[in-house]
């Protein structure tokens, strides 16, 4: 008979998986989360010192290393991937966390504030992912494809109300980029799927949450902000053989945010 239980279905054991921006935010529930499922994970972002703090205090709840890298370039993203086939032949999961934004009046929106978000958030995502292809293509099967999980927004399905226009647009294009690489990779054992957040407590939000979070959490139908929990359970779920038929999805966890409002 089928094996159909949840140690079967969402157990990351012996799996290796590599989350950017682990080391804080909601990247570090993504790690956390993973670790506690089974994995092996690698987390990146761009200050050494501060990712092996965030590795000690993650390593709490499983095996996690820590390797630096600027995502925003090419270069950087190669180096990641080859750094990341040093230590192991195959990639199961790549979470596509890190990212920017900016926020700025319509007139004085910066030409760089263009190029650092969308260098980041869009082409960071595409260049990393190709760099880690053949990784990927290792872990996969036609049974258990390897996963790649994206982290879009809702500010990247509706309109947001603050002014952040590169980054609500870079968000629209991680979410139409999913589609596309997923279509592309499906045949090489590799699902693309896309995880569109609300609102977290994070370093990134943790301003527009001070400011209007109360208004936020009146347009939320569930009524309150997300928890690591949230972000965990999505990965997890992405992450597992209970997954493994999820293909181009993009999956708002956002409390109601973006599907009731
Ligand atoms: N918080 C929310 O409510 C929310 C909602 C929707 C979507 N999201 C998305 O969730 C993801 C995580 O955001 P967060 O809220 O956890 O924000 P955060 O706390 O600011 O985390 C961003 C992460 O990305 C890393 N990063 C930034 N620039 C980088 C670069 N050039 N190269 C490599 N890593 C870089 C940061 O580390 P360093 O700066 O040290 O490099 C940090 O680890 C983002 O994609 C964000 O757009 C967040």
């Amino acid at each position: 008979m089928t094996d159909l239980t949840p140690a079967k279905l969402f157990s990351l054991d012996d799996k290796t998986a590599l989350v950017t921006g682990g080391g804080r935010g909601i990247g570090a529930m993504f790690a956390e989360g993973l670790l506690g499922a089974g994995a092996r994970v690698v987390i990146s972002s761009r200050r050494q010192d501060q990712l092996d703090e965030a590795a000690a205090e993650l390593s709490e709840f499983g095996p996690v290393e820590a390797i630096a890298a600027d995502l925003s370039s090419e270069e950087g993203c190669k180096s990641l991937a080859e750094a990341v086939g040093e230590r192991t032949d195959h990639l199961d999961i790549l979470v596509n966390n890190a990212g920017a934004t900016w926020g700025a009046p319509m007139r004085e929106f910066p030409d760089s504030a263009w190029d650092r978000v969308m260098n980041l958030n869009v082409k960071g995502v595409f260049q990393l992912t190709v760099a880690l292809l053949p990784l990927l293509e290792s872990a996969g099967s036609a049974d258990d494809p390897a996963r790649v999980i994206n982290v879009g927004s809702v500010q990247g399905l509706q309109a947001p109300d603050i002014e952040n226009y590169s980054y609500s647009a870079s968000k629209a294009a991680v979410h139409h980029m999913t589609r596309v690489l997923a279509k592309k990779l499906a045949g090489r054992h590799i699902t693309v799927n896309c995880i569109a957040p609300g609102v977290f407590y994070t370093k990134m939000m943790a301003h527009t949450l001070d400011t209007f979070g109360e208004e936020i959490v009146a347009e939320t139908a569930l009524g309150r902000i997300g928890r690591p929990e949230d972000m965990a359970g999505a990965v997890i779920f992405l992450s597992g053989r209970g997954g493994a038929y999820l293909t181009g999805a993009v999956i708002p966890v956002d409390g109601g945010y973006s599907t009731t409002l």
